[in-house]
């Protein structure tokens, strides 16, 4: 467990602001996208077709200007970070390295603790090594006489052709009892982190290798480093057993991983479907088949992890198993929890003894496809079927099908799954011959266990909500006046956008567009008038960074670590001011750009603010007038209120002379 946190960690690993300032200064979109997609330039545009749905003709467009790209067909769009993000399936920082990769920029990452970085320094000389042995096996099969004659006569043996064999870099593990420990001792690698990754043992106190005689399945992480293998022993052996796994370790986390994830990512996305079967081999035999969107569980029932890493890509998993019990009982383990998760889950069980790898050698991929498409069955009506055989006559074990089954209904309680719900309930009270109603009634039961079970743990902080609820009732007359000011949430974007766009640009000699801008927030109270939350948040984000010396640019924000923030500021970087080459032609002369104008756009949008702080003291002191009970005070009030007025006719003025000049 405290393994898997420092993993974690070690992932999540801060980039340092001045990496990301450098990554960001040297992003090209459309050399990143044009990696994925094919662009071709349309006007200041360039146009592909979208790689996140399937479509004939081009609706994927990327902005080099706006450094963002928007599908007009699916309606996806963001930056660089977030293409990579979407299309490699990367975390925010592995698309920052991924990019520091590409664009020579040297990673640097905050200060981390003692042990993290411990940590993280096995790790990398974890997969250092497991990058040395896939080659040292790679080779041995290839270019070894033993390796050539046993390895790869039995992997042609099975059928798998030489492409395959190096597009997953299987290799062969020789009898030698040291071939591969002294290769990697020779070439200076530690022995504690040889035996870390499993590859060699100790035996008589002397580096043995673990997985002699043995075909080397290597197994990849997200990014297609290597973080340990799978090994197969060659013909059959009652002695030792089939398969050798990596033992868990600082990069082997057992519970994280799907064989075949990295081959498999952009095919489940095209095809929104993931296909799980249980072996190293029927990965691969289903790839050589053609069909590319499948991972292999290693035969256990999913985890947590490995459920969410699929949701990652689809909503759809159809589970492949060989018909034997083992196979289906831990299929069906996991599925209250895919439920859950809002997964769609179907089986499709191989027949006659078969796995996918024999059978798709067997009947071809066509034929192969097919069976697959006319055989699944939904998971949750094939455990009722399972647990219906089962139980036979007995009552009392049918009675606890109905409300196991009831008890897996209710999960799918989410609004968007209220068809699937009712066709569960039909379905299933017909399989079980009862009262329809009657089952309904029973889920229902569930889901309101659930919630209350839920409430309770949030009676805890309920007082505290009463306290904010009291509170509410009392700004209730507040809305009233703020209904009385236009609460036009364009002007706060405006304002925002402005910030982002031009803060870098000068004001006057003393202070640049930001500082101006915060200051006037600040002077005349204006940011408390902006109701947005998450512009609010791209300001104070602003704010600090420039206390912290630091200069934002739109870039910062549009890749912001916070998927929040980037999007709101892709938003707000639309391609809406952009004039249309239309336009230009139509009006003769020089039109002046958007740049040109930004100290007016700054000053009217902060003029506007400042006309919705007075309306709001006009309103504020109007009502302070009805209350007053003194003359003087009266007379004060009224005063104030002549006062703001013609600060408001004034404001308004300049208001004018701004958008009309
Ligand atoms: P082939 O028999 O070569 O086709 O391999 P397979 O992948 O079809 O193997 P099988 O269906 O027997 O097992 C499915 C998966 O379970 C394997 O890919 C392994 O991940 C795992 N597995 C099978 N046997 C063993 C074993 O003896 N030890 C361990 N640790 N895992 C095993
Ligand atoms: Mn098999």
């Amino acid at each position: 467990m405290i393994l898997t946190c420092l993993i974690l960690l070690y992932y999540e690993a801060v980039i340092t602001q001045h990496t990301i300032q450098q990554i960001l200064s040297r992003i090209d979109i459309i050399d990143i996208v044009g990696s994925f997609v094919k662009l071709k330039k349309r006007g200041t545009n360039y146009l592909g077709l979208c790689p996140f749905h399937n479509e004939k003709t081009p609706s994927f467009t990327v902005s080099p200007a706006k450094e963002i790209y928007k599908c007009f067909g699916c309606g996806k769009s963001g930056n660089s970070i977030s293409f990579l993000m979407e299309h490699e399936k990367y975390s925010y920082v592995e698309a920052l390295k991924w990019l520091a990769a590409r664009y020579n920029v040297e990673v640097e990452e905050t200060e981390v603790s003692p042990a993290v970085k411990e940590l993280q320094q096995t790790a990398d000389s974890l997969y250092i090594i497991n990058s040395f042995a896939q080659k040292f096996f790679s080779d041995n099969l290839w270019n070894n006489e033993e390796g050539r004659d046993i390895g790869l006569s039995y992997l042609h043996e099975r059928g798998f052709q030489e492409d395959i064999i190096q597009k997953f870099q299987i290799g062969y593990c020789s009898r030698d009892w040291n071939a591969f420990a002294t290769a990697a001792t020779t070439a200076q690698y530690n022995p504690e982190y040889l035996l870390k990754t499993g590859l060699v043992v100790l035996r008589d106190e002397k580096l043995t290798d673990n997985y002699r005689g043995r075909i080397i399945f290597p197994v990849h992480n997200q990014t297609g480093k290597i973080i340990g293998f799978g090994a197969r022993i060659i013909g059959k052996n009652d002695r030792a057993p089939k398969y050798i796994n990596t033992p868990e370790n600082e990069i082997y986390v057992k519970s994280r991983i799907l064989y075949g994830s990295y081959f498999a990512r952009q095919a489940i996305d095209k095809a929104d479907e993931c296909l799980l079967v249980e072996g190293y081999t029927d990965v691969v035999s289903l790839h050589q088949a053609g069909i590319e969107n499948v991972v292999a569980s290693g035969g256990t029932s999913l985890t947590p992890d490995q459920l969410r890493l699929i949701k990652k890509y689809t909503n759809n998993l159809t589970i492949i198993y060989d018909g034997d019990a083992a196979g289906i009982k831990a299929a069906l383990r996991g599925l209250d929890l895919a439920l859950e998760e809002g997964l769609n889950v179907q089986l499709v069980l191989i027949p006659d003894k078969e796995d996918p790898d024999s059978y798709v050698r067997k009947t071809g991929a066509a034929a192969f496809r097919e069976f697959i498409e006319g055989n699944k069955k939904d998971i949750v009506l094939f455990q009722l079927e399972v647990s219906l055989k089962d139980a036979g006559n007995d009552l009392n074990k049918k009675s606890a099908i109905v409300n196991r089954i009831a008890e897996t209904i209710s999960r799918l309680n989410k609004a968007e799954d209220f068809t699937k719900q009712q066709d569960y309930i039909r379905q299933c009270a017909a399989l079980l011959s009862i009262d329809e109603e009657g089952l309904n009634a029973l889920v229902n039961k569930f889901i309101r266990e659930r919630i209350a079970k839920q409430e309770n743990k949030a009676a805890a902080s309920e007082e505290k909500n009463k306290e904010e609820a009291s509170a509410d009732t009392a700004s209730q007359e507040n809305e009233d006046i703020l209904d009385l000011i236009s609460k036009d949430e364009l002007v706060e974007r405006n304002m925002t956008r402005a910030l982002l766009e031009f803060g870098n640009y000068s004001w006057d000699e003393q202070q640049n567009v930001a500082r101006h801008i915060f200051f006037e927030l600040d002077h005349y109270g204006l940011q408390e008038l902006i109701d947005n939350k998450q512009l609010l948040h791209i300001i104070d984000t602003y704010r600090k960074w420039v206390d912290e010396g630091i200069t934002p640019t739109p870039k910062s924000f549009l890749y912001h670590e916070d998927m929040a923030i980037s999007t709101v500021a892709v938003g707000l970087m639309d391609t809406r001011y952009e004039l249309s080459q239309n336009w230009k032609e139509h009006y003769d002369g020089p039109m002046p750009t958007r740049e040109e104008l930004y100290k007016e756009e700054v000053a009217s949008t902060l003029t506007y603010l400042k006309i919705r702080k007075i309306k709001r003291l006009i309103i504020e002191n109007q009502r302070d007038l009805e209350q007053a009970d003194s003359p003087e005070d009266q007379l004060n009030l009224l005063q104030t209120h002549q006062h703001l007025k013609q600060m408001e006719i004034e404001l308004i003025r300049d208001y004018g002379t701004v958008i009309y000049k």
